[in-house]
């Protein structure tokens, strides 16, 4: 698919069909985290990918709420940083997590990012719920869950209009673009 088009494409999607992913799409995801830049090279990002029930149902309980996308996701992947290798684990996380996002809409699937660092569960921190589900190392710090899966809810791709132009400032801050020309507030 062309790189602007799947842009516009990748929404977030929290409902999943009933149907397993392929040892290859797997492979094709973790690739696509897995190359995704990281600070110095340290390569300090890694997956723990789910794909039984039972447990992705133990991770949606990780947290208290926001994890709707686990309900019905027949897989799941754990993005973790290893917080002695990174000092910008989080960054060289998110480009990862990003980037699967990206290749799972190449790839005709859905993916959404459900949010485990600075949430909790009911009893104490999502991280530390995950990382005691999963038998995570303390020093790992666990960013998010992609839920993934064949998308069974449809939601519209952006479109050119929804690019919000006000967001972007050029040469300063107090400077923004019309008809082509920079103006100044
Ligand atoms: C850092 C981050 C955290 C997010 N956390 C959650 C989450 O916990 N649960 C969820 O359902 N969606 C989560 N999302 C998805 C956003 O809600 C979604 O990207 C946003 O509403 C825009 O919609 P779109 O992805 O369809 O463009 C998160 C996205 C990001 C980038």
């Amino acid at each position: 698919m062309e790189f602007d088009l799947l842009i516009m494409k990748r929404r977030s999607i929290r409902k999943f069909k009933d149907e397993k992913l392929s040892k290859e799409q797997i492979q094709e995801l973790v690739n696509a985290g897995l190359l995704a830049p990281t600070s110095k090279n340290n390569k300090a990002v890694e997956l723990i990918v789910v794909d039984d029930m039972d447990t992705i149902n133990k991770l949606k309980d990780c947290r208290n709420m926001g994890t709707v996308g686990l309900q019905s996701a027949s897989c799941a992947i754990v993005v973790i940083g290893d917080s002695e290798k990174s000092d910008v684990w989080v960054e060289d996380a998110s480009i990862s997590a990003s980037y699967m996002q990206l290749r799972a809409e190449d790839l005709g699937l859905g993916s959404v990012w459900i949010q485990m660092r600075n949430r909790v569960s009911e009893i104490e921190s999502s991280e530390n719920e995950v990382r005691k589900v999963l038998n995570i190392p303390e020093k790992y710090g666990v960013l998010c869950i992609l839920a993934i899966g064949y998308k069974d809810e449809n939601i519209e791709p952006y479109k050119k209009d929804d690019v919000d132009e006000s967001r972007v400032h050029f040469g300063k801050y107090d400077s923004y673009l019309c008809n082509e020309n920079v103006k100044y507030r």
